[in-house]
Order: structure tokens, then sequence, then C-alpha cells
């Protein structure tokens, strides 16, 4: 079995009494791009400071190819960790030139063959001997890239390293600098609150709430079999319909759903992403009729539709209980205010999790 690049086991940090991290595990695997993902506040910037060194954990220890980094006994310190580090706030010195910020990491006399071929990989050679304050956002970003990469890390620990930068420029500087990562090897450990940068960013997500990992996997596996749904609702606007389980089974007004191994009388909440939900014509009052995929029809009403580019917004009230489902289609499908149409439920798109809140 291969030896992860990083593993923490079990970390915890209070800070005044208050648990931020709490008993975190987390492997990242040499090569790969993991996102450490979650709401504003998780904890997540306080587990990269201790992976980085510059926090000490409770509790708690962090292996970086197998060898003990930290315990709360033995403390290699921050430069002895092989570890970069991208901060979105972590300004390049402005009295340095690019070539001098670059170099800056570096020990030895003769860096300039090593900063000249980062420059080059980031596309910034022909700003050698700029300073910071005379490129863009963009451009400082590049060069930090490459100056986090000179002494050739282990690990890049990256803490919201794009949320400066404007959108189109994020998505570019962003699909840039995985592609220099991954042609490095170096493994990373990105951090993000924003679930679109992580399923475009990592091999592998772990979803962090409230100082811990609450799920990890592929981009497809988190956002397809989220484990509640907090984690189903952190990825994508939701539909949540109610439900009461019998004999493993729930009765909704739009048929009945598996429940399986929940016990009776439990109630469910059933969620289903905007772009899952099956929209058909009313027909003279009737829907279209049941079938084994898409269970029941239940009436709508629509109460306004929004054109949104690249998709539809459509918002219905529900007849059964004046509740309001949100559905996004593919391109224009803009209904008049009070059409009624007839809507399913895939069963293959639909989650079922017993109630519990929104915590
Ligand atoms: N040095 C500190 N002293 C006290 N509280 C802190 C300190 N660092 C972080 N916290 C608290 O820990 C919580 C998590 O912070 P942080 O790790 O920055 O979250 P995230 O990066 O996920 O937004 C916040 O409530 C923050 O106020
Ligand atoms: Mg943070």
């Amino acid at each position: 079995m291969q030896i992860p690049r990083l593993e923490i086991r079990d970390i915890v940090k209070s800070f005044d009494g208050r648990v931020i991290v709490d008993h975190l595990n987390l492997t990242v695997m040499p090569g790969q791009v993991t996102c450490l993902l979650g709401p504003s506040g998780c904890g997540k910037s306080t587990t990269l400071r201790i992976i980085a060194g510059v926090e000490m954990q409770d509790s708690g220890t962090i292996h970086v190819d197998g060898q003990l980094v930290c315990d709360t006994v033995h403390r290699v310190p921050p430069e002895g960790r092989s570890i970069g580090l991208m901060f979105q706030d972590f300004a390049l010195f402005p009295h340095l030139t690019v070539a001098q910020n670059v170099a800056f990491g570096l020990h030895g006399k003769d860096n300039r063959p090593r900063v000249e071929s980062l420059l080059t990989r980031v596309g910034m050679l022909r700003y050698i001997d700029s300073y910071p304050h005379q490129l863009s956002g963009g451009e400082q970003q590049r060069v930090a890239l490459a100056r986090a990469l000179a002494p050739k890390p282990k690990i890049m620990l990256m803490d919201e390293p794009f949320s400066g930068l404007d959108d189109r420029l994020r998505d570019e500087i962003r699909d840039e600098t995985l592609e220099i990562l991954k042609d490095e090897g170096t493994a990373v450990l990105l951090v993000t609150h924003e679930p679109g940068e992580a399923m475009r960013m990592a091999d592998e997500i772990a979803l962090m709430r409230d100082g811990q990992i609450v799920q990890r996997g592929a981009p497809y596996n988190i956002y397809n079999a989220p484990v509640d749904l907090q984690a189903a609702a952190f990825f994508s606007d939701i539909n949540v319909i109610h439900g009461n389980v019998q004999g493993a089974l729930t009765d909704t007004p739009f048929g009945q759903f598996l429940a399986p191994g929940v016990p009776d009388g439990t109630d469910v909440d059933i969620a289903i992403r905007p772009q899952h939900l099956k929209i058909d014509f009313d027909r003279g009052g009737r829907g279209p009729s049941p079938t084994a995929q898409d269970g029941t029809a239940a009436r709508g009403v629509v109460q306004r539709a929004r054109f949104m580019g690249a998709s539809s917004l459509i918002e219905f009230r529900m007849d059964f209980d004046g509740s309001v489902l949100r559905a996004t289609v593919p391109s224009v499908f803009l209904p008049k205010p009070g059409t009624p149409l007839w809507i399913m439920i895939r069963r293959d798109r639909c989650f079922v999790f017993p109630h519990k809140g929104m915590g």
C-alpha cells in the first residue's frame, strides 16, 4: 500500500475553551489534490496552520511520508516540513524583484536556472526583473506560485488562494495552477468554502463541518451520494419533501419512496436538486401516468420563471401543501405564471435522509 504523503490523525485544537478542530483525520496521497471544503468558520484555516506548523495542536499527530513531523512532544519547525504555502494574503515582498521573490526560499548560490525555469513555467519570465507593484493581481499570483514551488515542497498547502481574483481570471489561474502542480507531482491540500472550486480542482473532497470531516470522496460521489441533507444542500439549492416511514417505505404526493433500514415512524426528508425534477405538461387537468423510475406526478402552478443564461429557473407552488419547489431546466423554458405543470421525482436522483433539521 502506498504511504500517504500527508497523514493527520486525531487532531484537536481549542481556542478559549471552544473546540475548533475536533478529532480530525485526513490523508493526502502523493500527486493528489485534496480539497478541504466547508463553510466559513468550520476550522479549515486552523487545520492548515497546524499542518504548516505555525499553530500547535492540543493533541494528535502529523506524518509526512510516514515520518512523524509533529505530536505534542516532537515538533519539526515549519521550515523543516517540506511544505509550501499559498494563502490569499500571502503577499510578495514589495521591495524584492520577481526573481528575488522566487529565489527567497532557496539556499545555495546559483539559483538563476531554477528561478528562470519556474518563471517560464508560470508564464512570467519576461517580468523577471519587475517589482510586485508593476504586476496585476493574476500576475502576482503566478509569481507567488513559482515562489512556493521553488524549494520543491512535498506538499502544497493552499488557503483560498484564488479568492482575491475576479471571476474570469480565477478560472484561468485555477486551471493553470492545477496543471503546474500536477506536473510537479506535488501533493496539494487546498482549502476552500466554494463547492464549485472544490469540484473543479479536487481528486478528493473532504467535507468539513464544526471541526470534523463529515464525508470524503471524489467530487462525483460527494455530489451524488451526500451523507446528509446539510451535505446535499452545501453543493446546490435543494428541494425537500417530507415523509414518514412505514415498512421501509414513505408515502408522499409524489408516490412511494424506499427508505431501507429506516425504522417505522421516522420522519424523513426527501431531497432533490432543482435540475433533477422532471416537468411534464398538463393534459386537461391530468398529468403523466406513474412510472417505476419517476413515481407519481404532483401538480404545481408556476409562480415565477427566470432566464438564467445556460438554464431557466422555474418556481412552482405545489397544490398538495402550498410549498414551493424550484426546478432548473437547460436552455429556455419560460412558462407564464399561473400555468399548471406536473412534477415528478426521479428515484435514482433523490436522497432520503432521516429528518434532523438543518442544524
Ligand atoms: N488564534 C485564534 N484565537 C481564537 N480563536 C481563533 C483563532 N484562530 C481561529 N479562531 C476561531 O476558530 C474558528 C475557525 O476559524 P478558521 O479555522 O479560520 O475557520 P475557516 O478557515 O474554516 O473559516 C473561528 O471561530 C475563529 O474565530
Ligand atoms: Mg479560513
